[in-house]
């Protein structure tokens, strides 16, 4: 770290690609090695919860709360920066995201570096965040200076961001952390991603760039199991090679596709969470001209699994 080097590391989420918070070297890097826009700012991750001071001005009511409650863990707070983070962290903004990860490896990197560490997912831009390291590996060999192997993460969606500057919490982005459990002790949320902040820019700056997309095209398939049936048949009638990415439920239904994915059961959506940034992966090496995938009830961990499905396809619907 201390030749400005970046170094991919293992969170209960994704990974991360992390970088001193307080060097703008060292963070300009980390949008280098990722092709990330210079627009979209940066996690600043702390080892524990006194460190969260180190980098804020000050710690409103409602962000204690969270604190208290879900830290270590996949939640993000957005707070009135103190400064201390580079410039290039905050893209500029006066508020600084800030995460307490819960995994042993992040935990003894952040003890070991006693620093703030900004990192970003360790994907290059656009692409599907790595849940292992062999993806931060296909996206990254070469342009980074080491990825510690932590094995696959937990929850396998980022942390959900949270805007705590304001009277009521805003959720920037659904994760790990559901609207639920938010509300369950700071109250009402509001959920707006185009709402402007203090400084009158986009609350969410990372919200405008396409994300998660795999190479080929994604459409979401509404409708019951014959309508999806459907939709491969006249994909194929077509010449197309159709991909399907599937639940154990649906993978049965749809074997007359060219190319199915399974990862996990409709019964669980935090194991569908766990699988989806593998799946839209597992497409990139396999010879399709299309991706179907189902859709998800939005509750619990299904609106931050609907919500990258949705920008993973560009919001292509297919409905009855
Ligand atoms: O789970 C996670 O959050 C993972 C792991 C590595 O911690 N990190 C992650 O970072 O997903 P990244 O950079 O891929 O996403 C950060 C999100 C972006 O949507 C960015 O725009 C937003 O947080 N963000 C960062 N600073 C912000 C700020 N000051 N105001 C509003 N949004 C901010
Ligand atoms: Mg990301």
């Amino acid at each position: 770290m201390q030749q400005q080097q970046v170094v991919a590391f293992p969170t209960e989420t994704v990974y991360g690609l992390g970088a001193d918070a307080t060097n703008e070297e060292a963070v300009q890097a980390i949008f280098d090695a990722k092709g990330r826009p210079s627009d979209n700012p940066l996690i600043v991750h702390v080892g524990n919860k006194e460190q969260v001071y180190e980098v804020v001005e000050s710690i409103p009511p409602m962000a204690h709360a969270l604190i208290d409650a879900y830290a270590p863990g996949p939640l993000t707070l957005i707070m009135k920066s103190n400064g201390v983070s580079a410039p290039n962290v905050t893209a500029g903004l006066s508020t600084v995201a800030v995460r307490i990860p819960d995994h042993p490896v992040a935990k003894a990197l952040l003890e070991t570096a006693n620093l703030p560490l900004a990192a970003p997912s360790a994907n290059r831009s656009g692409r599907p965040s790595p849940t292992t390291a062999q993806h931060v590996y296909e996206d990254l060999e070469g342009r980074i200076a080491g990825i510690v192997d932590g094995g696959a993460t937990g929850i396998g969606v980022e942390s959900t961001v949270v805007d705590c500057t304001g009277d009521k919490p805003i959720i920037l982005r659904p994760g790990g952390i559901t609207k639920e459990q938010i509300e369950a002790v700071a109250g009402p949320v509001g959920n707006d991603e185009s709402s402007l902040n203090a400084d009158d820019q986009p609350r969410s700056p990372g919200m405008k760039y396409t994300h998660y997309a795999p190479e080929a095209p994604l459409w979401l398939v509404e409708g019951d199991v014959p309508f999806f049936k459907a939709q491969i048949a006249v994909l194929q009638q077509n010449g197309k090679k159709v991909g399907v990415m599937a639940s154990e439920e649906l993978a049965p239904e749809v074997e007359q596709a060219d190319f199915v994915h399974v990862y996990g059961s409709r019964a669980s959506l935090n194991e569908v969470a766990v699988g989806l940034y593998n799946a839209l992966r597992s497409f990139n090496t396999k010879d399709v001209d299309v991706i179907l995938s189902e859709v998800f009830p939005e509750e619990g961990m299904g609106v931050a699994v609907m919500n990258r499905l949705r920008k993973a396809a560009s919001e292509t619907i297919v409905q009855p």
